[in-house]
């Protein structure tokens, strides 16, 4: 039997359902109940009635749904999926950023371990940064752990903004240089320019619309040219391709590959399903606390 076609029966016999990130393989994205970014994907597993969540995404992503899901079983397909900027983020560092920023409220963008979220106010995705920290009561705000999101944060908000730890990143987006973005500008000078704001500042400057990864599609899909400049794992561009067929879309680095993005197969996938494992835990205690955080985030913007 095909392995979709396995997949396909397992997932109907355990009642279980497929989440997908933007950056996963094509064939992965292609088998899930929903493709999705980071806050949307939080929002599913939250919406959730099936028994078993099978999570094609990094650990932050399969932890959160675990975190809202404490009597379901998450599985992720390969436990090293593990999403370096999230390590980045110590729970040592971010007490003592506390202690010196008593009065400051602490939102966390949701890549970070569930450890650390269940020491903030609040959590946030790409698609909401802004809009979290300026519902937070509080001047200061001590966020973490990308600098670039900071960045995009900060052109948006009139708080003062502490990032913890000081120089955090995603080493993918990191790489995208602005040299990269004139090389696709001298290729392509009819494109527009779309990123997400894990990019570096001079490559957000330089950008025509920055959001999330959804909201990259949605804009694209939405916009009226017809040729974009990708600034972002390459992964989006097939839900770019899919659902803007009429469109032209080009990677500003071909290079900007998550492989901790790209470890799920759809074997892996089959043999998660098979075996029921391995299963995502998370603490007690720690899924408790990380939760109020994660909850507090989906209610703002509702
Ligand atoms: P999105 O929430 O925009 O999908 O981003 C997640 C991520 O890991 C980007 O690198
Ligand atoms: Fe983490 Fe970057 Fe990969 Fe996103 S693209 S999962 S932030 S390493």
């Amino acid at each position: 039997m095909k392995l979709v076609d396995e997949i396909e029966r397992l997932k109907a016999k355990k009642n279980a359902v497929i989440l997908a990130h933007n950056y996963q393989r094509a064939e992965v994205q292609d088998v899930a109940d929903f493709v999705g970014d980071s806050l949307e994907l939080a929002r599913r597993a939250a919406e959730t009635d099936a028994d078993v969540i099978v999570f094609c995404g990094v650990d932050f992503m399969a932890e959160t749904a675990a975190v809202l899901n404490p009597d379901k079983k998450v599985l992720i397909p390969d436990i090293g999926a593990v999403c370096p900027m999230a390590q980045m983020l110590l729970t040592a560092t971010l007490k003592e950023a506390r202690a010196e920023h008593p009065d400051a409220a602490v939102v966390l963008y949701i890549n970070t371990l569930a450890e650390s979220k269940a020491l903030a106010d609040c959590v946030c995705t790409s698609a909401n940064a802004p809009a979290v920290v300026n519902a937070m009561d509080a001047e200061t705000v001590i966020f973490g752990p990308d600098a670039n999101l900071a960045y995009y944060v900060r052109r948006r908000s009139p708080k003062r903004i502490v990032t913890v730890p000081e120089h955090g990143l995603c080493p993918t987006h990191h790489q995208i240089s602005l040299e990269d973005v004139e090389a696709a500008r001298r290729q392509h000078s009819r494109a527009k320019l779309v990123v997400h704001p894990e990019c570096v500042p001079e490559v957000q400057d330089a950008a025509d619309h920055i959001a999330s990864t959804s909201g990259m599609v949605r804009f694209c899909k939405q916009d009226e040219a017809t040729e974009y400049l990708i600034g972002t794992e390459v992964g989006l561009l097939h839900r770019l391709k899919k659902e803007a067929p009429g469109k032209c879309f080009h990677a500003v680095s071909e290079t900007a590959i998550c492989p901790q993005m790209k470890m799920h197969t759809l074997s892996k996938v089959l043999r998660a399903l098979e075996r029921e494992k391995p299963v995502v835990v998370v603490q007690k205690e720690i899924a408790e606390a990380a939760r109020n955080a994660v909850e507090r985030m989906l209610q703002v913007g509702k």
